[in-house]
Order: structure tokens, then C-alpha cells, then sequence
């Protein structure tokens, strides 16, 4: 199997993709034939690049630093100076992924990781075109490619870039990540739902009254801040993540967990999710100076001199529905923001509260945290000890408490994926379509000439929405 990274040098292979995958090595869990080409334009020898990799490595993860598995790790890999735009690069590519297969009976697996900003995907798949690396093995199912968020930046430009995705590659080929969706807490939802009989039960607007996802952050935009203001809260975090988590908890159990089924049952919640009032119904905001955590911050204009008559929004609350019958009145809220009062990320389904016992209201809330620490807590209400009134008490399982493991990275877990071609944690076709639908028309709105966020003090916990 030959991993080939395009973009090896950047920042999202160097934090994230080759960490990954060096703490698979170390648990033995990398395929064993396994190769990582690293392709970038600047000129390194295989030394210097492993090298250029093991510092930052070091910086991050100095305590699981070893350097006689860093050497044997670096052993898998070559680096291959080349430029994205040239075509002659990829035919010496070709080549080279080529000769793996010259001593093997049959074409060993190849995959694509596009670890490039969108802007290089044209050339990128012109160059595999042209050097028809996407049918270096007979058979397609040898061949992976995958491609990271930002997958465009509306309905229009997403059928661009997937149009020229699917040009040259099958469907089955296609890797979309979040890495959301590779975190444990979010794996665990459906087989969470599956071994509690507890919850398989009118998982549905019998049982349940509101769902809430939230994804909150205390930063603010930080070093990304011209990348981020192109794209905005909406794009960058509920277009992707916050409609994955939503969709994954909607979801319709299915039968068995196969990548297709679970990707269609999320994508009929997709399909399905609607806006009453795009006045009342949508918040946006952009932060201000504030304080957090009791130091002062400037506000998102002030980030970054770029951004001084920015509109771009920082936070983002949208109250939608779902037309499906099973989910008929159910209050669903979307919420994103930077620089709020604390970080975090969680699903909250509220149940119905209903008095069958009178006098005793009854009351259950289930929440998937995320951040800042991973786990599942169920809210439950007990008789306070010696008086006749109910309190409300959380059962809490944390990954840490119970399993005192260090939780694989999700990037780890995606990767061992696509090396098994498990497609269950990669998004479909179908559901990024039907996410774009449902964003669109509220970011077309957004960009009327007198629509404006509301500014909101840095550290705030919510903004109210009518
Ligand atoms: N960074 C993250 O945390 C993160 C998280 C989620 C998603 N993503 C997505 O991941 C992708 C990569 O992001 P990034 O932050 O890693 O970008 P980046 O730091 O800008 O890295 C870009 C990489 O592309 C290479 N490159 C640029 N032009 C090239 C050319 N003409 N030929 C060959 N190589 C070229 C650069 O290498 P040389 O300079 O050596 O040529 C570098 O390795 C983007 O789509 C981003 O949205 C990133």
C-alpha cells in the first residue's frame, strides 16, 4: 500500500497527518507493506524531511518521542520534490508509485490524500489525468483519493469541485473527511444507540423534544485570519461539522452499520432539514473586545488589519426542523461560535417532559461532549435525601475515567479507514449536497447589501435568538 500525500510539508500533514500515522506505528497498527510518498515543491532530501517532520513533532508530542521508532518509521518514508502544476512531475510520479508493483503479482493499493488548499485542486487533478494515476491498478477499488473541507463555499462551487472530482474518479473512491467524525465520542453515537436498549426505543419526536449541537470555541480567528474571513463561521464549522454531529444523532438506526446505510439515513436528515423564519429563526454575530477567562481581547475587527470592515460572521445560531414525520416539532438548534465564554462541543437531546405521576414532572437530558474532554452524560432526576423534591443529577462516563487510555487521535482512526476502505466516517456526495441546500439560501440572505451581524462582547455565552 503507497500513501501518497500531496502537500506533505504543509501544516495539516505536519500536525496532524504524520503524527497520526507515527503513533499507529508505534501500536503496530500501520499496514505492514505500507509506503508514505511526501510531495511538495521545496527541495529536501529524505533526511531533511523527516527531520523537518520530527521537529515539530517533538514540539507537540515530546513525551511519546522516540527516536529508534521515529528512525524505523522514517524508513517508510520518501520524500518526492515536485511541483503540482507539472505535468512531467507526475508522469516521474507514476513512475515510481509504478515500480512498487513490478516484483508483486497483483497492483498494490494506492491513495491519494489531497493535504493542499482547494485553490491546487485543478492542477492537481489535471496532473493525475494526465499521468492517469487514478487507473494506475485495474481494478478502482485499489485507488483512494482523499480531500478535506472546505468543500466549496456554496451549493455552486461545490458541484465544481465534485464534478471534477467524480470526472476522474468513482464514487467508491472518494474519501470526503470531517475529521468530527473520526473522534470516538462521535463513532460511539450508533453503537451507543445500538447496545442500550434504553435508547433504541422512539429515538424520535415521541421521546424527544429539542436537540441542541453546539460547537464553541474561546479563541478567536487567530493566525487563520484571511482564510477564515473568505469562509466564516457558517462555512468553516456548521456547514461541515455541526450538520455532521446533527445528522449522526438523527439519524435512523440501521439494521446493520454499513458505510452506505448510515451515509443514506444521514442523508435523509440532511434532505430534510428546514428554517421557519429566516428573520426570527437566524443569528449572526461577529465578536467584539470582551474578556475571557479575565484577560481582555480585541474584537474580530481589530484581529487583523484585513478585517477592519469585515461582515463576516463569528457566531452563528440557525433553529431549524425536520420535514420527516418522525421528527415533526422537533426543536432543532445549530449553534457556533469563537471567542464565546468556554470552549465546547456537544450534542443535547432534551426528552419530553411529561407528568405521568402527578406532582412529578418528568425530566431527561442526554449529552455527547466532544470538547473539552470526550464522554456521554445522562441527566436524571432523583428524590433529594429526606425531603420529597426531585433534584436534577448527571451519570457521567468519561473516556479518561473508565478506559484511562490515551484516545486516538481522530485522524488516526480515519486513516486506518481508508487503509481498510471502511467509508462509514467519510461523508457522501448526497449529504454534502443536501447540507449546501440547506445553508445556501441563508448565506444568500447574508449577503444582501444591509445585512449585518450583531456584534457581541468576546466571552459571551449565547446570543439570544427571537
Ligand atoms: N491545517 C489544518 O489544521 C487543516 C484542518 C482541516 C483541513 N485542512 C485543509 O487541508 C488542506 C491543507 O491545509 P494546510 O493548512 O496544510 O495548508 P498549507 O500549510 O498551506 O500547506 C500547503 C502544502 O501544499 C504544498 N504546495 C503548495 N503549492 C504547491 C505546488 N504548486 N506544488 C506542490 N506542492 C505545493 C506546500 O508545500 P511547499 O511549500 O513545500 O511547496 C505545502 O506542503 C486545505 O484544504 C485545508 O483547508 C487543514
Amino acid at each position: 500500500m503507497i500513501l501518497t500525500i500531496f502537500g506533505a510539508t504543509g501544516d495539516l500533514a505536519r500536525r496532524m497527518l504524520f503524527p497520526s500515522l507515527y503513533h499507529l506505528h508505534k501500536q503496530g497498527r500501520l499496514p505492514n507493506d505500507l509506503e508514505i510518498v511526501g510531495f511538495a515543491r521545496r527541495e529536501l532530501s529524505n533526511e531533511q524531511f523527516c527531520e523537518y517532520l520530527s521537529d515539530e513533532f517533538k514540539n507537540l508530542y515530546g513525551n511519546v518521542f522516540n527516536l529508534e521508532s521515529w528512525q524505523k518509521f522514517c524508513e517508510k518514508i520518501t520524500y518526492f520534490q515536485g511541483d503540482l502544476a507539472s505535468e512531467a512531475d507526475f508522469q516521474r510520479l507514476g513512475k515510481k508509485l509504478a515500480e512498487a508493483d513490478t516484483d508483486l503479482q497483483s497492483c498494490t493499493d494506492k491513495i491519494f490524500y489531497l493535504a493542499i488548499s482547494p485553490d491546487l485542486y485543478p492542477q492537481t487533478f489535471s496532473g493525475i489525468r494526465k499521468s492517469q494515476l487514478e487507473s494506475i491498478c485495474e481494478h478502482t477499488k485499489h485507488v483512494r483519493v482523499v480531500v478535506e473541507k472546505p468543500f466549496g463555499k456554496n451549493l455552486k462551487s461545490y458541484y465544481e469541485l465534485n464534478n471534477n472530482l467524480i470526472d476522474i474518479f468513482d464514487e467508491e473512491q472518494i474519501y470526503r473527511i470531517d475529521h468530527y467524525l473520526g473522534k470516538e465520542t462521535v463513532k460511539n453515537i450508533l453503537n451507543f444507540r445500538a447496545a442500550n436498549p434504553l435508547f433504541f426505543n422512539d429515538w424520535n419526536k415521541n421521546t424527544i423534544d429539542r436537540i441542541d449541537v453546539k460547537v464553541m470555541e474561546s479563541l478567536g480567528v487567530g493566525t487563520r485570519a484571511e482564510y477564515y474571513d473568505e469562509y466564516g463561521q457558517m462555512r468553516d464549522l456548521v456547514q461541515s461539522h455541526g450538520l455532521q454531529l446533527l445528522s449522526l444523532v438523527m439519524s435512523e438506526l440501521p439494521d446493520e452499520l454499513t458505510a452506505d446505510k448510515i451515509r443514506n439515513s444521514k442523508t435523509e436528515i440532511l434532505q430534510s432539514l428546514y428554517v421557519e423564519s429566516m428573520e426570527n429563526d437566524v443569528v449572526r454575530g461577529q465578536y467584539g473586545s470582551g474578556i475571557i477567562d479575565g484577560y481582555p481581547v480585541k474584537s474580530y475587527k481589530e484581529e487583523h488589519e484585513k478585517l477592519v470592515e469585515s461582515n463576516t460572521e463569528t457566531y452563528v445560531h440557525i433553529k431549524a426542523h425536520s420535514r420527516l414525520e418522525t421528527w415533526e416539532g422537533v426543536e432543532i438548534n445549530l449553534i457556533s461560535g469563537k471567542r464565546m465564554q468556554s470552549k465546547e462541543t456537544s450534542i443535547t437531546l432534551h426528552f419530553k417532559s411529561q407528568e405521568r405521576v402527578k406532582g412529578i414532572p418528568s425530566k431527561n437530558k442526554l449529552i455527547f461532549q466532544l470538547q473539552p474532554s470526550e464522554g456521554i452524560t445522562l441527566d436524571l432526576q432523583v428524590k433529594k435525601p429526606g425531603l420529597n423534591e426531585l433534584e436534577v443529577v448527571p451519570m457521567v462516563f468519561k473516556y479518561q475515567d473508565n478506559f484511562r487510555v490515551l484516545l486516538p487521535d481522530a485522524y488516526e482512526s480515519l486513516l486506518l479507514d481508508i487503509f481498510k476502505g471502511n467509508k462509514s466516517s467519510f461523508i457522501s456526495n448526497e449529504e454534502l449536497e443536501a447540507s449546501w441546500k440547506f445553508i445556501d439560501p441563508i448565506l444568500e440572505l447574508w449577503n444582501t447589501e444591509n445585512s449585518r451581524p450583531v456584534i457581541y462582547p468576546a466571552g459571551s455565552k449565547y446570543l439570544q435568538i427571537n
